[in-house]
């Protein structure tokens, strides 16, 4: 049975098998969403709450979408509107929102690990929707799905990951699904932002955009994570513009011309990539988008089967 499990904690640990079973579900959910009335019964019944402790547009809102969609009930909780200003632990939290018959928590936090801690606490369904820099798996599962739009089986694909991987989860999940997937990764980007663990991730390393760029199917660019940097880790953002900026240029002259640009989002225009660029035809950064909301309908509706049956 695809994705047979309680939780949907990282890329890490699933299987390409699993990985495509979530893709075949995403497909029957776009259809839904091509339909003029996008709404289905599907979860009628399940009870998700949304626990977003970091800003989001993207995640937060394609999956309270993704909940509307299949007809769940469902509510949200940041941190400024919750006891947690009062002192409250993130488990009291979390155990007071189960003790709701809450289904499915889906969570967003600046720690690394706390959507496992939480599932091993709960008995609820726990969704990682992104944890400090280690995974954001459902950001990697719908770069995946919008990859396999034009590269069905992955085959010979070279993928070039551009910008701050060191504090990136959204790198780390990536790269973990390529690798599953068999495609090739090479990463970019300054010394100080590509972190010593990529050695063990088997990619490419190149800290010269001109040598990323070549011969590539997708470049994946990344914002600069300034709130997760501790320390200036380059000289200025001028000089990191000047050197790993994706401008226009640097792409008619390095890239080849039937590429496709990649970007999680958010952006920040005209410091990793150029609005020229982000806004060409060789972009799929709202594609991405468009199938996150597919991708999550697919795993909110996977984890329930079993509630039901
Ligand atoms: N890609 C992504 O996680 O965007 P948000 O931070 O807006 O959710």
């Amino acid at each position: 049975m695809v994705l047979n499990r309680k939780d949907l904690l990282g890329i890490e640990d699933l299987s390409r098998e699993e990985i495509e079973g979530i893709f075949e579900v995403a497909e029957s959910m776009e259809e839904i969403l091509s339909r003029t009335i996008k709404k289905a019964p599907t979860l009628r019944g399940i009870t998700i709450a949304n626990l977003f402790f970091e800003p989001s547009t993207r995640t937060l809102n394609s999956f309270v979408l993704a909940e509307k969609r299949l007809s769940a009930d469902s509510f949200n909780l940041s941190a400024s509107s919750s006891s947690i200003l009062k002192g409250e632990t993130l488990l009291d939290t979390a155990k007071n929102i189960q003790a709701m018959e809450v289904d499915i928590v889906v969570i967003r936090h600046s720690v690394p690990g706390s959507s496992f801690y939480l599932a091993k606490k709960l008995s609820s369904s726990v969704v990682n929707a992104g944890d400090g820099t280690h995974e954001h798996p459902t950001q990697a599962l719908l770069d995946l799905m919008t990859i396999r739009k034009r590269f069905p089986d992955f085959k010979d694909l070279k993928v070039a990951i551009i910008g701050d991987i060191e504090h990136s989860r959204v790198a780390r999940s990536l790269i973990l699904g390529l690798n599953k997937m068999g495609a090739s990764v090479t990463v970019c980007g300054p010394p100080t932002l590509i972190p010593k663990w990529i050695n063990t991730f088997g990619v490419t390393v190149t800290y010269d955009i001109t040598k990323a760029l070549p011969e590539k199917h997708i470049i994946y660019v990344l914002r600069i994570q300034k709130e997760r940097q501790e320390e200036s880790l380059f000289p200025s953002m001028r000089e990191y513009i000047r050197y790993y900026c994706l401008t226009y240029n640097r792409l008619k002259e390095y890239a080849s011309p039937d590429i496709l640009i990649m970007h999680p989002g958010p952006m920040n225009r005209g410091i990793e990539i150029e609005s020229k660029v982000a806004d060409s035809e060789y972009s799929l950064i709202l594609d991405q988008v468009r199938t996150g909301v597919a991708i999550r309908m697919s795993i909110l509706y996977l984890l329930s089967r079993k509630k039901l049956k």
